[in-house]
């Protein structure tokens, strides 16, 4: 079937849906399709910290009732290395911005719940992207043709709006890391009162929270490794030896009802206009999860392009749209070079010269020493301001 739709969004994500939120308060019809069913979108496991601004914005959207009953919000987080720790005051530190821990499956939920159902279309099969060299580009889905004045391609690394650009149009810029996360969730109250993320040599151990009785706690592994090398033994006995302190603090254990492992890139595509359509999102980039920043790039991404978007059809003024990538990328960069900076400052890396994991072991010491440093790392990890 033929069907017209202004803004056509390829991905159900948090970039594709925000957007989709972001377009409707301005009147622009928009419809989001992805080829996973609502039940697995809802139910993936990622990302669980949101920057102050992120939060706010929820909000301003009417979307953050939930998340202001059920979230956590910590006053900052607990580095520790050499058996001790050390609390990063955050509201000090940034006048008054705190860490808010909501999962991101939550944080879908909400925004699917919110959004009118003819929307957003699920299980979408061969998503296509057709017609991009003329004004009226198209996404052929196995069922249908929806013709679009724009397209947003927010369907993350995998999906097929980066791969539509021709490649000699494309420009991007890649690192991968030699580890990855162990990620569970178990059945467990809080072992600590806020993130505590530890650097060993034994490798990178991170303890996050989910809810009063469910914790989410992630360990350096090798990014090939397979689940079955990873006894419920073994994952404790791990993030117990990566987490010892000579304080008086011991993790709490509890059963393990969900494991999986993803491996770590940075990557920045810097094309993300082709023509009408747009990458968002984890379409264009990608972070290592040390410093929490995927979702949280994705969502200004799309306020970035929501702008553009509405000033077109105002008045057909094109400068917002022709700004949209540089403007992101600057804020990109940043996010990448802070994920980039949490990751090898924390994670054994094998590969390094055992000089450069004596810096590492250096920028903890004078982190920890400095009001200065503390304050850098704060103010990117709370996020940086948002693109004007
Ligand atoms: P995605 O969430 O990947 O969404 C893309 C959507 O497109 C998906 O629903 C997919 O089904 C759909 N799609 C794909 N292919 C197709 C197709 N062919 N047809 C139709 N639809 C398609 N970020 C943070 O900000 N804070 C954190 O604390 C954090 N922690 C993380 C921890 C882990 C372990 C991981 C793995 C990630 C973490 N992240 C974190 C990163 C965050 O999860 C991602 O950056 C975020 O999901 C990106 O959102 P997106 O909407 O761009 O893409
Ligand atoms: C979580 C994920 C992260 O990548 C991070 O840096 C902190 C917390 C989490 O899933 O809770």
């Amino acid at each position: 079937m033929k069907r017209k739709v202004q803004v056509g969004i390829i991905g159900a994500g948090p970039a594709g849906l925000l957007l989709a939120h972001l377009l409707k308060r301005a009147g622009i019809e928009a419809l989001v399709v992805d080829n996973r069913s609502r039940d697995e979108i809802e139910s993936t496991i990622r990302a669980g910290v949101l920057e102050q601004w992120t939060v706010d914005l929820l909000i301003s959207l009417g979307l953050g009732e939930r998340l202001k009953r059920e979230a956590y919000f910590h006053d900052g987080i607990t580095l520790r290395f050499n058996r001790g720790s050390h609390h990063l005051d955050f509201p000090e530190l940034t006048n008054g911005k705190r860490v808010t821990v909501y999962a991101q499956h939550e944080v879908l939920k909400d925004l699917i719940a919110a959004l009118p159902e003819d929307m957003i279309q699920f299980g979408v099969k061969e998503v296509a992207l057709t017609k991009l060299d003329t004004d009226r580009p198209a996404i052929r889905t196995a069922e249908d043709e929806i013709e679009c004045d724009f397209i947003a391609g927010c369907d993350g690394f995998h999906g097929p709006s980066r791969r539509a650009i021709p490649k000699s149009a494309i420009r991007t810029y890649e690192t991968v890391y030699p580890f990855g996360w162990l990620g569970i969730l178990t059945e467990a109250p809080p072992s600590h009162h806020e993130l505590v993320y530890a650097r060993h040599e034994r490798g990178f151990a991170l303890l996050s929270t989910r809810s009063s009785t469910v914790q989410r706690l992630y360990l350096q592994c090798a990014p090939k490794d397979d689940l079955n090398q990873w006894s419920d033994d073994r994952i404790w006995s791990e993030l117990r030896q990566r987490l010892e302190t000579d304080e008086d603090w011991s993790l709490t254990e509890g059963t393990i009802f969900q494991k999986n492992i993803v491996s770590m890139r940075s990557f920045v595509c810097e094309t993300m206009r082709w023509g009408r359509l747009f990458l968002a999102g984890d379409a264009a980039h990608i972070v290592p999860p040390t410093g929490a920043k995927g979702l949280n790039l994705a969502a200004a991404d799309v306020v970035v392009l929501s702008r553009a978007l509405i000033a077109w059809y105002r008045d057909h003024g094109t400068d917002l749209l022709d700004r949209y990538a540089p403007t992101c990328l600057a804020r990109i960069w940043k996010g990448e070079r802070f994920s980039w900076y949490m990751t090898t400052l924390l994670h054994r890396n094998d590969l390094e010269e055992e000089f450069v994991q004596r810096i590492h072991m250096a920028d903890l010491e004078y982190l920890v020493g400095s009001h200065a440093a503390q304050q850098a790392l704060a103010e990117n990890y709370v996020g940086l301001p948002m693109a004007v």
